[in-house]
């Protein structure tokens, strides 16, 4: 949300990955059709759309959404969050490939039944939505990897090349990455927050709406703190929407200000040192994992 747009889609479809354009960035459907039409401009590599299916307070137009999707020749499709038969079924329908993305294994399951092509899975660690049973992907990733036939890219905590590696060996098949994405050159958001996950560490986050059992894992901040003490007054919802709406997170990373609303951000800054381009990163990534195999894994054999 917010950072998911052309420009930064486009710079990772173009390093060798597959850049993802989140579709309720855009305000409406139209202005969605705007979006994927520039990261067709600007890269001929494949890109995907994300689609979030999450609790809102307005929920948005979502079949308008997946209209614009479809009809703008999207072939790859990220789904996240529950109840997503009528998001999938649409698009493959339409022969998109869909990659669910879901934080539990029996979600997983549930998604291989569904007809998805692959799954992303976040662990605990992740930046967002990490579910409500705080399973960490080191446990979570070869758990579901002994169960799913389809293809499992691993999600939450990864920004390096041991990252990578480990997920390969627990069995995933390639990673995802957030947080790490956010602080690169072309990412959309003010240099104050880059920097602030320069500085930050693997304790800088909080898990705020527990109480609202619909977790979310965010930067901490004096937001945050506030959003924490009245939910542990018991306090409902609507005491807290008003720290908490969109346009208010979207202020700050447009003005700067890290403590003027809440912005998602994973325990993953904690391996965040510096703020590369998407290219230079991703090299950076897949050489170091590759040393990793070449060198210290095959010096443990000998
Ligand atoms: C700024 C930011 C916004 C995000 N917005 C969404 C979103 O709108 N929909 C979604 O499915 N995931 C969203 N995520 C979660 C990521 O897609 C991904 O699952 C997560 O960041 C992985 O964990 P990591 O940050 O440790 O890499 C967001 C993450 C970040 C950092």
């Amino acid at each position: 949300m917010w950072v998911g747009r052309a420009a930064l889609a486009a710079a990772v479809s173009n390093a060798g990955g597959l850049g993802m354009v989140t579709a309720l960035t855009q305000p409406d459907p139209d202005a969605l059709r705007r979006e994927i039409k520039s990261c067709q401009e600007l890269t001929d590599k494949p890109f995907g759309v994300n689609l979030t299916i999450l609790p809102s307070i307005d929920p948005p137009p979502y079949a308008a959404y997946r209209q614009a999707i479809i009809d703008s020749g999207v072939r790859i499709v990220e789904t996240a969050g529950s109840e997503p038969r009528e998001h999938v079924e649409h698009f493959k329908s339409h022969g998109i490939k869909v990659i669910h993305k879901c934080t539990a294994v029996r979600h997983a399951l549930s998604a291989e039944r569904m007809g998805v092509d692959a799954v992303s899975i976040d662990g605990f660690e992740c930046a967002g939505h990490p579910g409500e049973e705080d399973i960490p992907g080191l446990i979570m990733i070869p758990a579901a990897a002994d169960k799913l036939s389809i293809p499992m890219l691993a999600s939450g905590g990864f920004g390096d090349g041991r990252g990578l590696a480990a997920a390969l060996v627990l069995g995933a098949e390639g990673i995802n990455m957030g947080t790490r994405f956010c602080a690169t050159v072309e990412a959309p958001l003010h240099q104050n927050f880059k920097q602030h996950m320069v500085d930050s560490d693997e304790r800088s986050t909080d898990i705020i709406f527990r109480t609202y059992r619909n977790s979310a894992r965010v930067s901490r901040n004096a937001i945050s703190q506030e959003v924490l003490s009245i939910e542990g007054q018991g306090r409902p919802f609507a005491d807290v929407a008003h720290l908490v709406k969109g346009a208010r997170g979207l202020e700050g990373l447009i003005s700067g200000n890290t403590d003027h609303g809440i912005w998602t951000a994973g325990q993953v800054m904690g391996l965040i040192h510096d703020i590369p381009t998407v290219a230079e990163l991703m090299a950076r990534i897949v050489a170091d994992a590759e040393a990793i195999f070449t060198r210290r894994i095959s010096g443990m054999l000998s």
